[in-house]
């Protein structure tokens, strides 16, 4: 990614060898102006090599004072390309037409500093050490070293994650991108002055540059690898107050690109200042901004650093023996009526454990408060949120379930396990095709004896029209559902009771089945036997879904 010139013997010259024998700055003769050019704008050592589209990455991995004293000996080297054409002629050496790492005995000053006079072009050099750097705003410079990683590595730590790699992500001021375009400009004319060619893409990014130096030392500070990709994200993030005015001018270049979000503190975002950048017409630009851009007189800041883990999907089935504990938190003009919930049981034991901020609980269906789920259990999966553990062995996964069960005799869970995001989404899937069984203790106003029952089991394939019930109808939109009833079995109790046993289509309302909702379910149980019927206790029997896998003891 280094420029690209028609004069390829000049290559070699740059390139020198340290005493270690270790390859230097990568640098061609013919950047040599563009590194004065950018030296002298306030350019920071680092942000050098990145308009110098340098992708060797162990350049950018020396110290930054290293660097700065290395780019000080090359600016200070004699002669532009003019006076190098005279220097080639002298050399003995042959044209190098390799790799731009090839190394070549120029005038071997040895990268020494004490040997460069410090009048020469470059005296800039000691500016770009001390002062702030005019495009990455000291992000390059002051935050990209073993101590910052130090400080990450130390806030991660504190944070108390459980982890085997992560990601480093890093979020610059939106600024910073006007910065690098004005600065992108400068070069350009450097570079179309001297008849070569350079794409903004070849430019290394800010974000890349400190990935390069940062991965490694973060890494080694925590002693596992940072990748492209981790469940385990560590963000960190800068500001620049000083600033931040930078962007202003691009709403009156393109006020389409500043729309107001509800979640943005700010309009100017990184995103729609570079889709601004995109628009802008360079004439336009350079009328608006400082090319080079101005010198800031502080360093950025940088926030607190962020950790955040991936969600955790935990699955399971779940009884519920109580009729007055509500699947999710019973709340009625934010006053809470029943003191616990299923998923409150489910996932508090859970709490210790994966140290999550925070849950999503979803199931297969959902029972009334009055509702018992019997059986083999309902489905259900819980996503943790930014668990701070997620890895459990099987057995330690046995001992969270038995905490459940232990928790409270309200519910029991079975079948718990660890599964991904995409398996939750199969307990959804074609659920309105499954079957569920039902037990309902039924009473009748009029005496009944076994035979007024009989005919019930001989019912089968039962379709129902069901208006949305009233009881849900401040929650649902009214519509009209159509669901089967499979089979029934009555079993006489006494003259005014009976058991029904029903296996429905899912999502069918067997409470209005029962009394009729007002005729809103029709066919209903109150038809159908001549008589005023309603449901005393209900229980789910079974919800054939088999999701997810079962667990052997
Ligand atoms: C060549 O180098 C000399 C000093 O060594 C300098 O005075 C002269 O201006 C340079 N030539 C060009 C064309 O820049
Ligand atoms: C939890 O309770 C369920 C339902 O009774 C049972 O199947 C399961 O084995 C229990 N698990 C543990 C670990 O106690
Ligand atoms: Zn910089």
């Amino acid at each position: 990614m280094v420029v690209e010139f028609q004069t390829s013997q000049h290559q070699c010259l740059a390139n020198k060898i340290d005493i270690t024998g270790q390859a230097m700055l990568p640098l061609k003769i013919k950047d040599r102006p563009i590194v004065r050019a950018l030296l002298a704008a306030g350019c920071c050592a680092r942000c050098v090599l990145r308009f110098c589209c340098v992708g060797l990455q162990s350049a950018y991995r020396q110290t930054y004072e290293d660097l700065a004293t290395e780019l000080h000996a090359f600016v200070s080297e004699e002669g532009d390309e003019s006076n190098d054409t005279t220097k080639q002629e002298n050399s003995e050496d042959p044209p190098c037409k390799k790799a731009r790492l090839e190394t070549v005995q120029g005038n071997s000053e040895g990268g020494d500093p004490a040997g460069v006079p410090q009048t020469q072009p470059g005296t800039d050099v000691d500016a770009a050490v001390s002062s702030v750097c005019v495009v990455c705003l000291g992000v390059l410079q002051q935050h990209c070293d073993k101590t910052f990683a130090q400080k990450v590595s130390e806030a991660v730590t504190a944070e108390g994650y459980q982890f085997d790699s992560l990601v480093l992500s890093v979020s610059l001021p939106a600024q910073l991108s006007v910065r690098e375009h004005s600065t992108w400009l400068l070069v350009k004319k450097q570079v179309r002055d001297k008849g070569t060619c350079l794409g903004k893409d070849d430019v290394i990014q800010v974000k890349e540059a400190f990935k390069w130096i940062m991965n490694g030392l973060v890494s080694q500070e925590l002693g596992v690898p940072v990748l492209a990709k981790s469940l385990f994200e560590v963000s960190v993030g800068f500001t620049h107050p000083e600033t931040d005015g930078d962007c202003h001018f691009l709403a009156t270049t393109c006020s389409d690109c500043f729309k107001p979000a509800r979640n943005k503190l700010s309009v100017f975002t990184r995103m729609a200042v570079v889709k601004a950048l995109e628009k802008i017409s360079e004439d336009n630009f350079r009328r608006l901004f400082p090319c080079p851009p101005s010198r800031p007189s502080t360093g950025c800041t940088p926030q607190d650093v962020q950790c955040l883990h991936m969600s955790v999907f935990v699955a399971g089935r779940y009884n519920k023996f109580s009729r007055t504990l509500p699947q999710t938190p019973w709340v009625i003009d934010g006053e809470r009526r029943m003191e616990s919930s299923v998923e409150e049981l489910i996932t508090a034991p859970l709490l210790s454990s994966f140290r999550y901020e925070g849950f999503n609980f979803c199931s297969s269906g959902r029972e009334d408060v009055d509702v018992r789920t019997l059986g083999n259990g309902r489905p259900f999966a819980v996503e943790l949120l930014n668990p701070h553990r997620a890895r459990f062995r099987k057995a330690e996964v046995r001992e969270l379930q038995e905490a459940i069960n232990k928790s409270s005799d309200k519910i029991r869970v079975r079948d718990l396990q660890i599964v991904t995001r995409e398996a939750v989404a199969r307990m959804k899937e074609g659920e309105e095709e499954k079957t569920k069984s039902y037990g309902a203790l039924i009473w009748t106003r009029t005496p009944i004896e076994k035979d007024d029952i009989e005919f019930i089991n001989n019912i089968k394939e039962l379709e129902l029209a069901q208006k949305t019930p009233l009881r849900v109808l401040h929650r649902r939109p009214l519509a009209v559902r159509q669901r089967l009833i499979h089979t029934m079995t009555a079993s006489f109790l006494d003259p005014h009771h009976f058991h029904l046993n029903l296996r429905t289509q899912a999502g069918t309302y067997i409470k209005e089945f029962v009394h009729g909702d007002f005729g809103r379910t029709k066919p209903n149980l109150c038809e159908l036997m001549k008589a005023d019927t309603d449901i005393l206790e209900l229980d789910v029997e079974s919800v054939d879904v088999d999701w997810p896998p079962a667990i052997e003891d």
